[in-house]
């Protein structure tokens, strides 16, 4: 391990972060360079790059497909599912994107309109990004694995002039019809967008409803027979280039919006600091265009940055075996791999030997990235153990958009300490504070916050909602961005992240809201009272488990009414939420003043030590929970 350039480089962000900021944008081709690097009065904490203009499309691709990289593969499209395999140079990306996006202006579609994309991971997924940044439309992805609902939730707040999205997904050996989702979505939602344009997958043909649907390649095909294309708009730099919904404390999920200079900015220094790659190299997110990995690092970073991206539709395991991933990257030549835990407890579930890898077979491979959930220790050595390569664990948010505390493997890594994200990145002054917003010692654990302003790439605000970001984030330390995570720094200025303080879960690396799902049980008419709390899983790393509390005078079996909560939470969420577990209690364990004690119940239902809480009204209803889980095989 040679000397790293990670403390000097991160005084130098220190000393003079504008600096470090302007230098970081020379990476960026822009229409009209900056000027201005941070406007300290603009927005809700300042905002960067306030005079410059540019396009992100431009950037991720016409400036490599009119280059040196024309002809060297943008996209690889690995999809074990459907048993094909695409690749697209630059130049042929362009020629997609730039085609759509003429569809898409063809549409009605214009700068700043709101497009909802509702798409498996498919290579049109990436080229509808894509468009929409080419012409200047807002584009707003919508993971499959959420229920009618919840997009319609999303089509509200958005308010999206059209939806593009696919007949269906493919979820391991399940064919996931979308077009009947999506249907049902426009129905329950208030807005209606004008047009959807519908992509027909072969596994499943969708129903097209006349006078709102187009066929996706029919119109490809009539816009590329007339040669018609479109070209890159000029933009703000501080103009939204999306908004990715998330889970908020709430069933109504926060918009996050991300702004078009900075995230530029911030991804390339990313992919070439952070990553450690180099342009012409294979980058691979193993993740989903729905969630925030997909959006910096399948799609943005890696083609800012000049890398190959490879999109892969399939799972961890199951497609066909644990031995997937393997071939993958042997296969593309990948040279790092960015991922969530789950998959590798995943993989070592079937595979605890390693017997499928075949590390000769993996030369090009140097790092593996673990984000998106708290990285267990065990996980890591074992990964460590069968790739012999660098695992780095690294921890940051939808808000944030790309990594707040890492290892900068591009800088020289730093020694790695199992449990530990490593050190902030240039641009976060990471800060652990008691509740009255006071810095507590090394060691103690506090509320993790982030002094102001956040860096290029995070986000400025919530979709049409300022007062919201101000009330969620900035209103109880202020001065500080409140990451709503807790944790503690060590001796060494090493980050450790132990929990969220809000009611956020991660199942499998998805961040849902107990929140939500409380709001669904809640709605039952059986159900008098509720609590939902994440449990620890093996697999998942946290799996909800729903309480009930039922009302008086109901008389159907428990059993009954358990399993129509497992079926509300799928058709109102959707599977994702990963709710399988109803446990009907006759009462809540409260605090005297009337809060329910959700901690003491994860613990007894974990089997970790708990006290008694001082303040509880009454102590005999944590045996009855103990009973209550141990009847369902959970806890001690
Ligand atoms: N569209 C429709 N349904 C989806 C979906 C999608 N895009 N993604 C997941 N689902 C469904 C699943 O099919 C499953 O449905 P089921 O209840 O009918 O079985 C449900 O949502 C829960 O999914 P998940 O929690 O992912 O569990 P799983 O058992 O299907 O897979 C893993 C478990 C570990 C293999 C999988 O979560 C995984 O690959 N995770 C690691 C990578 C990752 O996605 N990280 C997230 C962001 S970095
Ligand atoms: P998301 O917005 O979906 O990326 O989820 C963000 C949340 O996931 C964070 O607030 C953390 O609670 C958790 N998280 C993400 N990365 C890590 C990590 N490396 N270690 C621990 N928790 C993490």
């Amino acid at each position: 391990m040679g000397e790293s350039r990670y403390h000097e480089t991160y005084r130098s962000w220190q000393a003079d972060p504008e600096a470090f900021w302007r230098n970081a944008a020379a990476a960026i081709d822009w229409v009209k360079p900056p000027t201005v690097i941070l406007d300290r009065q603009a927005g809700l904490y300042g905002r960067w790059f306030t005079d410059a203009t540019c396009n992100t499309c431009y950037n991720a691709v016409d400036r490599h497909a009119e280059g040196a990289r024309a002809d060297q593969a943008a996209l690889i499209y690995d999809s074990p599912v459907t048993g094909s395999k695409l690749s697209f140079t630059f130049a042929e990306l362009k020629r997609e994107v730039a085609t759509l996006a003429a569809v898409l202006l063809d549409m009605g579609i214009a700068r700043g309109d709101r497009v909802i994309l509702y798409m498996p991971m498919i290579p049109e997924a990436v080229f509808a990004m894509l468009a929409c940044a080419r012409i200047g439309a807002i584009h707003s992805v919508v993971f499959g694995g959420f229920a009618a609902k919840e997009m319609a939730t999303r089509i509200d707040d958005a308010r999206p002039k059209a939806i593009l999205a696919a007949s269906c997904g493919i979820e391991g050996a399940k064919i996931v019809a979308y077009k009947p989702l999506l249907d049902e979505a426009i129905d329950l939602s208030a807005h209606k967008p004008e047009s959807c344009l519908i992509l027909q997958r072969p596994q499943l043909a969708a129903t097209l409803r006349s006078g709102r649907d187009h066929d996706w390649a029919g119109a490809v095909t009539t816009a590329r027979e007339a040669g018609r294309t479109a070209d890159c708009a000029e933009m703000r730099a501080t103009d939204p280039l999306y908004v990715l919904y998330t889970s908020g404390t709430t069933g109504k999920p926060k918009g996050v919006v991300r702004d078009t200079g900075g995230h530029m900015v911030a991804l390339v220094w990313s992919m070439f600091n952070l990553y450690g790659v180099r342009p012409g190299e294979v980058f691979w997110a193993a993740s989903d265009v729905g969630w925030v990995v997909g959006h910096s690092y399948i799609v943005y970073g890696p083609l800012l940055a000049g890398c190959t991206t490879l999109l892969y539709e399939g799972k961890p395991v199951g497609t066909p075996d644990p031995g997937a991933y393997w071939r993958v990257i042997a296969e593309h030549k990948v040279a790092a791999l960015f991922t969530a835990p789950t998959a590798f407890r995943a993989i070592r579930k079937e595979d605890p030997e390693a017997r499928h890898l075949k590390r000769e077979t993996l030369s090009h491979f140097r790092t593996l990235f673990l984000a998106g959930e708290r990285a267990d220790p065990d996980t890591v050595k074992w990964a460590e153990d069968i790739l012999q390569v660098a695992v780095i664990d690294h921890w940051w948010q939808t808000e944030t958009g790309w990594c707040m505390v890492g290892n900068p493997v591009g800088l020289g890594m730093l020694p790695v300490k199992h449990g530990s994200p490593t050190v902030p990145m240039p641009g976060y002054d990471i800060q652990v504070v008691d509740e009255a917003g006071k810095p507590v010692p090394a060691g103690q654990m506090g509320s993790i916050v982030v002094k102001l302003p956040l860096p290029p790439g995070a986000f400025p605000t919530l979709w049409q909602a300022d007062e919201r970001f101000r009330e969620a984030y900035l209103a109880e330390f202020p001065g500080f961005y409140k990451t709503a995570d807790a944790g503690f720094i060590d001796a060494d200025g090493y980050l450790y992240i132990m929990g969220r303080t809000d009611d956020i879960i991660n199942v499998a690396g998805h961040r849902l809201s107990t929140g939500g799902m409380e709001e669904v049980l809640a709605s039952h008419p059986a159900v008098a009272e509720c609590a939902v709390i994440g449990i620890a899983d093996a697999l998942k790393g946290e799996t909800p488990c729903g309480f009930v509390v039922l009302k008086a005078g109901v008389n159907t079996p428990h059993a009954t009414i358990e399993a129509e909560l497992v079926q509300l939470v799928r058709d109102r969420i959707g599977p994702v939420a990963a709710f399988k577990l109803a446990v009907t209690v006759a009462r809540l364990p409260k605090t005297r003043s009337g809060k329910i004690l959700r901690g003491t119940m994860k613990k007894i239902a974990d089997g970790d030590a708990w006290n008694m809480p001082a303040t509880i009204d009454d102590p005999a209803i944590l045996d009855e929970i103990t009973e209550a889980l141990k009847a369902k095989g959970l806890g001690a």
